[in-house]
């Protein structure tokens, strides 16, 4: 007898026909009319479950990012949310390619229709959500410097329709992208509430196999009503199978995200390793600042020699730049963001006759390097240090003091973003023989110099940007 065992009918006669006895899913498929058609494929039912797990991971990642780790966090999201859109238009195709299994004949017509809504209705969010996020993420004036990244591996570009726009229209539109985004997740919310509540019920109260169908390892409850012994098997197998399945989800997200964790590590030693390099630099950080070799053109295109400071007698001290640096301190989102600088300096100084000493240093922008390179594009934005129209920044310091604890105050003009600003800080020097070290903080404000102008929102860095300099010289014979 041909029989379809996805129907309360055919569960009925199933239970008649064999009481007790668990089907295995050979034999399902084996009884049923058309077995291509009395399951999902298994790439549908691979995509359903991994997009349905993503789908968990985006809703806690979006709803959740706050405070230092919400950069990260909505880095994250964003990949795994474009990831999303790419599996559903895989998804979609195949479902087109390979339709769904027919639903039970003694379904209510409104319940089929329900279904068949629900379905179509979650493809449409799952296209709508992450295309909102991403016209989100493109047209927001104020962030345009941040990438979407694909897990670390490479840039997936902003959208481009929004450049031409003016920034009121853009944030306009990022306004509404943003709202439509959160509406469309609440909805679906809404929508999978009422697609778990339909599954369940199928399974556990008609017991039939539309959740089977959709879950290897899970089995239409037909046949439930055996000896009790063999009862409490089934269940304790169709339990085990569910949680292994379970565990199997979270195992693939647990592990995807412990490949991203290690990568944010690593990415993070490169910041400790810069931090440390300030102390103790070594050779081997490519980044390191300013190998002289490196700094040498703009250096010579620019820097005095000194040698009018020298002529009055002051000492010319070379830096040894392998064990030098200058390192910017700022955050993104509250976490912490370091750009090491590469420079030249020209400094004649006496310790004894601080009337008579100057020091000149020259940055080359264009070679700053920011800790994540994800945030590496704010130095060519125009909006943050646009270095193709301003590839160097310059201190002059003309003015130094002893200062009542022993430290040396130094004043001068800091040139940034084309803008020339009075600048000072203080510093501790150690001079030993022809050696000197020198340890200072700098504090930049950076509107003053228009860097990131209007973007002072929490996520944004700071307006304050503290500067590490540790300088090692040596005195020129
Ligand atoms: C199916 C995929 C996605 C789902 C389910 C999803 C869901 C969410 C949810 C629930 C929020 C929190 C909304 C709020 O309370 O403000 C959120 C925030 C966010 N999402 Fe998505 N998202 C998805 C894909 C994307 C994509 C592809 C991008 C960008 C490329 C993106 C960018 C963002 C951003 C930037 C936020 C933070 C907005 C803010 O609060 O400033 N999302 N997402
Ligand atoms: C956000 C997460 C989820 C999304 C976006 C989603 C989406 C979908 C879609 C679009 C289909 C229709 C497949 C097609 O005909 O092409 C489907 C089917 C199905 N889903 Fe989900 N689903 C999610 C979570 C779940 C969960 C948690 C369960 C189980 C409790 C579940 C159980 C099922 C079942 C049993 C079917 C087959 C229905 C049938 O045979 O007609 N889904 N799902």
């Amino acid at each position: 007898m041909a029989r379809r065992f996805k129907g309360v009918r055919a569960a009925e006669a199933d239970r008649k026909h064999s009481e007790g006895v668990e089907m295995s899913e050979a034999s399902l498929e084996a009884s049923s009319v058309d077995t291509s058609r009395a399951r999902y494929t298994t790439v549908a039912i691979v995509l359903h479950w991994a997009i349905a797990a993503a789908i968990a991971f985006q809703m806690w990642s979006g709803m959740t990012a706050e405070g230092s780790s919400a950069y990260a966090q909505i880095q994250l999201h964003k990949a795994v949310g474009v990831t999303i859109l790419l599996l559903t238009v895989i998804r979609l195709a195949w479902r087109l390619a390979h339709p769904a299994p027919t639903l039970p004949s003694e379904m209510p017509g409104w319940q089929k229709l329900a279904s068949h809504a629900s379905h179509w209705l979650f493809y449409a969010a799952l296209i709508a959500i992450p295309v909102s996020g991403w016209v989100m993420v493109s047209a927001n004036p104020d962030f345009s410097m941040i990438p979407t990244m694909w897990f670390k591996l490479f840039t997936i570009p902003h959208l481009p329709f929004f450049d031409a726009m003016d920034v009121a229209s853009r944030k306009n539109v990022t306004g509404l992208a943003h709202e439509a985004h959160e509406l469309m997740s609440n909805g679906m919310l809404a929508l999978l509430a009422l697609h778990v509540g339909a599954a369940l019920k199928h399974h556990f109260v008609d017991r039939d196999a539309t959740l089977a169908r959709m879950t290897p390892g899970v089995k239409p409850r037909m046949g439930a009503l055996g000896l009790p012994i063999r009862r409490v098997i089934s269940i304790g197998r169709r339990i085990a199978s569910l949680g292994l399945w379970l565990i199997a989800v979270i195992a693939i997200v647990a592990a995807g995200y412990a490949i991203y964790r290690a990568k944010a590590i690593r990415g993070d030693k490169g910041v400790t390793e810069a931090t440390v390099g300030l102390i103790a630099p070594t050779s081997s950080e490519p980044a390191a600042p300013a190998a002289p070799a490196e700094a040498e053109k703009p250096a010579t295109r620019e820097l005095p020699d000194a040698s009018d400071a020298a002529k009055a007698g002051a000492p010319i001290w070379t830096p040894l730049y392998d064990q030098s640096a200058v390192v910017v301190k700022t955050s993104v989102s509250g976490a912490p963001v370091e750009i090491t600088l590469s420079w030249k300096a020209t400094i004649a100084f006496d310790p004894d006759n601080l009337a008579i000493s100057k020091v000149d240093v020259i940055f080359d922008m264009a070679k700053a390097k920011v800790s994540d390179p994800q945030l590496q594009s704010g130095m060519s934005d125009t909006q943050w240090l646009d270095v193709a129209s301003h590839p160097t920044a310059t201190f002059h310091g003309r003015s130094f003091e002893k200062l009542a604890d022993g430290s040396y105050s130094v004043y001068g003009g800091l040139t940034l973003k084309g803008e020339e600003k009075p600048f000072g800080f203080s510093f501790r020097l150690k001079i030993d023989g022809d050696r000197a070290e020198m340890v200072g903080e700098a504090t930049v404000m950076r509107i003053d110099f228009g860097v990131g102008e209007g973007q002072t929102s929490a996520m944004h860095p700071p307006l304050e940007a503290k500067v590490d300099i540790k300088l090692v010289a040596e005195r020129k014979k």
